[in-house]
């Protein structure tokens, strides 16, 4: 049998296709259903608790603009695609489909301008997201979106509502079913008071589709240790709680890359008197493998309803191209035509892989 194509893999393709048809005025009914269906891991916390250094520590590279107080203003859908060994490394925007970027530091600029682009110069904030694909032979295929911070107060340009903005925001994802939520908490904070979990336990009270992340470890007080949090005595959830350690302010001023960070990273761990018991299930590599893991095994269990969803788009789109006649005007007939096929295509596969259904089988 020929080698399937994984299935995270494959569901991230129907997301970009799903993002293409957007463009098009018909169908994106039942494309917008088949989205909410597909099962993405969606980054939640409180401004500076440390997400996209978790992002990044998951995918070993820098690529997210930083900086104090909102940076993140627009969801940003990252899908991770691993490719083979040695092959280079390059990621590729859904609003810039045609142009492969192998230059990181020119990736986190796209970002910003693109984020500009809907939101201008200001401090709003848009539900509008970015579409990111990583291809790499370092990375886990993985669907991970990250979102604004979670905020307190209002700064200086921003509307009142600017609060309440970005937690509909953050909830309009969260709250759907097949929302898996990587709730992110700085270690030197009372995990009583964490956003993300706070936001979590709304919208995922039996924990589970939560998993916990406690970054910032290294910064708590001398004599305290977050033990009972890692397992799981202190906040209980479903999904295990995982420990990391980011690379820190000053360790970003003086460029330490991520390779380096990562080896840092386990070094504490493995040598850490509280948490070394713990080491092998610590750590954003374990985390990335975590959560690959579990996405492919909530896809796995979804495939039923995907494929009947995906047979529901193709009945759509087949009455639509029915009722467009001919000739039809060729751009949108072109992209149904495309879109179709795929979904034909989708269709068949996952059939194999549910025939198939070797646990694990494809990574
Ligand atoms: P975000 O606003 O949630 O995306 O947070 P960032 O990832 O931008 O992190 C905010 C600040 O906290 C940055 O200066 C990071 O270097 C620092 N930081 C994040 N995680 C850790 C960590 O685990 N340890 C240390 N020492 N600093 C961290
Ligand atoms: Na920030
Ligand atoms: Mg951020």
């Amino acid at each position: 049998m020929a080698t399937m194509e994984s299935l995270i893999g494959l569901v991230n393709r129907i997301q970009r296709a799903c993002t293409a048809l957007g463009d098009y005025g018909g169908g994106d009914q039942a494309f917008s259903s088949l989205w909410d269906a597909l099962p993405s891991v969606a980054v939640v916390g409180g401004q500076s608790s440390g997400k996209s250094s978790v992002l990044e520590s998951i995918v070993g590279r820098d690529f997210l603009p930083r900086g104090s107080g909102i940076v993140t203003r627009r969801p940003l859908v990252l899908q991770l695609q691993k490719t083979e060994d040695g092959k280079q490394e390059y990621a590729e925007f859904g609003h810039l489909p045609r142009r492969k970027f192998s230059d990181f530091a020119s990736v986190r600029k796209e970002i910003q301008d693109e984020t500009d682009r809907i939101t201008g110069k200001t401090k709003q904030i848009s539900p509008v997201p970015i579409h990111l694909s990583i291809y790499s032979p370092n990375v886990v295929n993985l669907t991970l979106i990250d979102l604004p911070g979670l905020t307190k107060v209002a700064v200086e340009g921003q509307a009142e509502s600017i609060v309440e903005d970005i937690e509909n925001m953050v909830r309009s994802y969260v709250e759907k079913p097949n929302c898996i939520i990587l709730a992110i908490t700085p270690a030197n904070q009372d995990i009583a008071t964490s956003d993300a979990i706070k936001l979590a336990r709304e919208v995922d009270p039996s924990g589970d589709r939560t998993f916990g992340v406690l970054t910032k470890l290294d910064l708590m007080d001398k004599g305290t240790n977050a033990v009972d949090v890692l397992e799981g005595r202190a906040y209980r959830l479903q999904q295990p709680w995982v420990g990391i350690v980011n690379r820190s302010q000053a360790d970003i001023n003086k460029n330490v890359d991520m390779m380096a960070a990562r080896r840092k990273e386990r070094e504490y761990f493995a040598t850490s008197p509280d948490y070394g018991h713990l080491a092998g299930k610590m750590g954003s590599e374990y985390l990335a493998k975590l959560l690959s893991r579990h996405l492919e095994s909530v896809i796995r269990a979804r495939i039923p309803s995907i494929t009947s969803l995906i047979n529901k788009s193709i009945d759509e789109l087949e009455a639509e191209m029915d009722h467009l006649g001919r000739p039809i005007a060729l751009d949108a007939g072109a992209q149904l035509y495309t879109i179709l096929e795929l979904c034909r295509a989708f269709d068949k596969i996952f059939k194999e892989h549910l025939d198939g259904g070797r646990p694990g089988g494809d990574r």
